[in-house]
């Protein structure tokens, strides 16, 4: 089988295509055949080393998959060959074939698609523990969403709307608003163009934002925690931008407001038991056909470091997959 694999950490170009014997699963374990499998900036920094959890190369990268059950190993139960499954592993999903355990296995729900289920699991999860276990997000208040057409950016306003709350989405390009627009973001604004904290008072009244949700960091984490709301709650996701800000701590005095850390990998690794609230609601969600997880651009397992790219590059908006030659059933 086909598989893609870190050989050294590096950038997307250095990853290798390379042909393993099948997986034989253990004890606990499912082998699933992969149809789609999400792409995700992470797994570009799994591969460059950057990540706080370094796995040793060599390891085949990918964070998310979904496909169809095709061997179970010993003591499993309550699963069969050829059901459709999805699942989160961290690392492993860019492969034709993967072991799983089966605590780590969830059924596609009924009527979404093979890509859809590898796309939406990670970012869904997180923008959802985001906004609601940390962000304590109530109906009515006003969410700005940065890099809100990027992965984590775009389930934010989606779960953000479906919360009940009115969102702002800022982000980069005409093309990425107009996405948003389409997820139900009520006002928009492009934050390489506009002056963030100016348009987010006038669109707030001079309020500002209840909470803000921030996968991207750099320059644009300053502007956002100056037009939050008193007592908003900032949410530190990420550094897609690659500059960790550093902003002055009396801007959280003065709006007497949180800045809360959000991590949904260390609380699926420390605590797994708290993460079933907010897998049971999205697979509540997505079973009855709400959820809106936009997948805009598909590439061949073996082309998963030219997804990776254009990931890094600002060139997906939504999220993109890779598929295994089988496809969607
Ligand atoms: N804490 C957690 O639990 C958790 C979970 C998942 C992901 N994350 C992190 O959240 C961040 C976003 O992940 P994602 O999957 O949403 O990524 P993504 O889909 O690539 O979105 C990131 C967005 O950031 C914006 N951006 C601005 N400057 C950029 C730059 N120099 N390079 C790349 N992107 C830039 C881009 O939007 P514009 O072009 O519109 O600016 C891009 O769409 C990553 O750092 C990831 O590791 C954290």
């Amino acid at each position: 089988m086909l598989a893609i694999e870190c050989q050294a950490y590096g950038p997307p170009e250095s990853l290798v295509v390379v042909e393993h014997d099948a997986p034989e699963p253990a004890q606990g374990q499912v082998r699933i055949r992969v149809h789609a499998a999400g792409v995700n900036f992470v797994d570009a920094l799994f591969v460059s080393g950057a990540y706080q959890v370094k796995i040793p190369p060599p390891f085949v990268p990918g964070n998310e998959l979904a496909g169809e059950v095709d061997g179970v190993g010993p003591d499993v139960e309550g699963i069969a060959v050829g059901d459709r499954v999805m699942a989160q592993v961290g690392v492993g999903a860019f492969a034709e074939q993967v072991c799983v355990p089966v605590r780590a296995v969830r059924p596609v729900p009924t009527g979404m698609s093979m890509e859809a289920a590898a796309a939406f699991q990670l970012t869904y999860a997180t923008a959802l523990y985001a906004l609601r276990e940390r962000g304590a997000i109530r109906p009515g208040e006003t969410v700005l969403v940065l890099a809100a057409a990027g992965g984590v950016g775009s389930a934010a306003v989606d779960v953000a709307r479906r919360l009940g709350a009115r969102v702002i989405a800022a982000a980069g390009s005409d093309e990425k608003l107009e996405l948003c627009r389409r997820l139900g973001a009520e006002a928009t604004i492009n934050y390489d163009r506009e002056d963030l904290k100016t348009r987010v008072r006038e669109l707030t009244n001079g309020e500002g934002a209840d909470l803000v949700v921030d996968p991207v960091g750099g320059p644009y984490s300053e502007a956002a925690l100056r037009a939050t709301a008193w007592e908003g709650r900032f949410l530190v996701i990420g550094f897609a931008a690659g500059e960790i800000p550093r902003v002055p701590l009396n801007l959280a005095l003065l709006r007497g407001c949180q800045i809360v850390g959000v991590d949904w990998g260390a609380l699926s690794r420390q605590r797994p038991e708290e993460t079933r609230p907010v897998l049971a609601t999205l697979d509540a969600w997505a079973s009855a056909g709400e959820l809106s997880p936009l997948v805009t651009r598909t590439w061949p397992l073996a082309e998963a470091g030219a997804a990776l790219r254009a990931v890094l590059d600002r060139q997906v908006a939504g999220k993109a997959v890779v598929t295994t030659a089988r496809g969607s059933p």
